[in-house]
């Protein structure tokens, strides 16, 4: 009588074997779920605000520059279109975040990290030249890289769109 099985035991049996594997699948995808979430957690630090900044100041007539632009919904458009896409070598997103919070795909590593422009503690003590004069030189030995193919104009549709993130 060892190996009897009462057919009640038998349909148990059955069920088991049938829900065995949706509970692997079902804690698979658990698992999955809350490691994944962990690292896109790890991935939206945000930055510091305020955030620390020892940029390199600009020659005191490009400092005081004020943008020439009007705040036009055309000008904000092109200037979030080169911020998100159009800027080359690399859109300014890439590393200071769609929203412009420091933390676009590439700016772990930064050492300092990217300006975060949603700071308005930091960003509204920071006038327009200086913000011109870094998007067309750069800030030497950080990750901040020149941006001289773009035109004046370009600089200041993108700075509107900049003080746009910072609201
Ligand atoms: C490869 C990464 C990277 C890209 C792409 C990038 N930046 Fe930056 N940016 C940085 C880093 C890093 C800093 C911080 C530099 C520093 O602290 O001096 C910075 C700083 C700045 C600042 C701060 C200037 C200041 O005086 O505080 C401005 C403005 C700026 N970026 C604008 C832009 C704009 C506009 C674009 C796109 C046209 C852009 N950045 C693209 C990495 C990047």
């Amino acid at each position: 009588m060892k190996n009897y099985y009462s057919p009640r035991k038998v349909i148990k049996l059955q069920t088991l074997r049938k829900f065995i594997p949706r509970l692997f699948l079902f804690g698979l995808v658990l698992t999955f779920l809350t490691t994944g979430l962990k690292y896109a957690e790890a991935g939206e630090q945000t930055s510091p605000c305020p955030q620390p900044r020892f940029t390199e100041k600009a020659p005191p007539a490009i400092y005081n520059l004020k943008n020439p632009l009007e705040n036009t919904p055309e000008n904000l458009k092109k200037g979030k279109l080169l911020y998100q896409v159009k800027a080359k070598p690399l859109p300014c997103k890439s590393c200071h975040g769609m929203t412009g919070d420091g933390n676009g795909s590439m700016a772990r590593g930064f050492n300092p990290p990217p300006r975060n422009f949603t700071c308005t503690k930091t960003v509204n003590n920071v006038p327009d030249g200086q913000l011109y004069w870094i998007i067309k030189n750069g800030s030497p030995g950080t990750g901040m890289l020149s941006y001289k193919d773009l035109k004046d104009t370009q600089i200041w549709q993108i700075i509107l769109h900049l003080r746009q993130l910072a609201q």
